[in-house]
């Protein structure tokens, strides 16, 4: 059985690894003339990747293109599937997310992709201000247009480049710092915690087995120590399959001093 994603107007298709061409692309116009909002159907044919997080698709039916105009919490996000990470999964984590910001509250979206967290946050709640940090130039030029088409210049700021060097110059400290991390080594925590006020809140998202969740938890203490901070962890929330019995976590804590 195919699995698929839909972004915009685009569905994106997992197949089994033995599914024939000639399969695959009956499936898709079937899926075309199924599905009357869908003008394309690509073939996701290989995993998100490198420090950009990116997919390779293969065109299967309708218009041939990559760009699509994505709707969710009442926000529109322009899209390219192939230039930058998008899941659509990740809906609810952001109208969630959005409902925990306070009114007033500064907040700093690291890895923010074509700014679904900074955009669905500023919309949903009274944040004063949300700053979006992208390393992607194709994504940081959608992310910058998607504040435009949503209508939030004046409290959503798009910076692009590493958060290792973007955030240690930003100015002031955050009331909350959301960490939809890409699935890497580094933690970049010790940026994190660098910008974070006394009592600030982190939603740091980690990659884990069922039984390595308790580790990650461990691991980011451990880590919260080392850079002299003390951490109280509220909530461990499973936020996504990632693959067979591996799944993301979203882990809140707030930083007490
Ligand atoms: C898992 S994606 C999340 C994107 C977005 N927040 C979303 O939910 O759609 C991770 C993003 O982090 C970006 N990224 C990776 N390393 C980075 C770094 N060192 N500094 C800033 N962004 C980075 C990638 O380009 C990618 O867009």
């Amino acid at each position: 059985m195919a699995n698929y994603d839909i972004v915009g107007s685009i569905a994106i298709v997992k197949f089994p690894r033995d599914a024939k061409r000639s399969d695959k692309l009956r499936f898709a116009r079937e899926f075309l003339s199924k599905h009357k909002h869908i003008k394309t159907v690509l073939e996701k044919s290989d995993k998100f990747k490198g420090r950009l997080r990116t997919q390779k698709t293969r065109y299967l039916a309708g218009v041939r293109t990559t760009e699509t105009i994505h709707k969710e919490n009442g926000c529109v996000f322009y899209v390219d599937v192939e230039k930058c990470y998008f899941s659509p999964r990740l809906s609810e984590e952001r109208k969630e997310i959005a409902g925990k910001v306070k009114p007033g509250e500064r907040v700093l979206v690291m890895f923010g992709g074509v700014a679904p967290y900074a955009i669905v946050i500023a919309k949903l709640s009274k944040a004063k201000e949300v700053v979006s940090v992208e390393l992607g130039r194709a994504c940081t030029k959608y992310a910058k247009l998607n504040v435009e088409k949503n209508k939030l210049q004046d409290r959503v700021e798009v910076l692009q480049g590493d958060v290792k060097r973007v955030v240690p110059k930003l100015k002031g400290k955050f009331d909350r710092i959301v960490m939809p991390r890409p699935k890497l080594k580094e933690s970049f925590l010790e940026q994190a915690l660098a910008k974070i006020k006394r009592l600030g809140s982190i939603h740091f998202y980690g990659f884990a087995g069922e039984e390595e969740k308790r580790k990650l938890v461990e691991e980011i203490k451990k880590e919260c120590a080392r850079h002299g901070k003390k951490i109280k962890v509220s909530r461990v929330k499973k936020a996504g399959d990632i693959g067979k019995k591996f799944y993301r976590w979203r882990v809140d804590f707030r930083v007490l001093n």
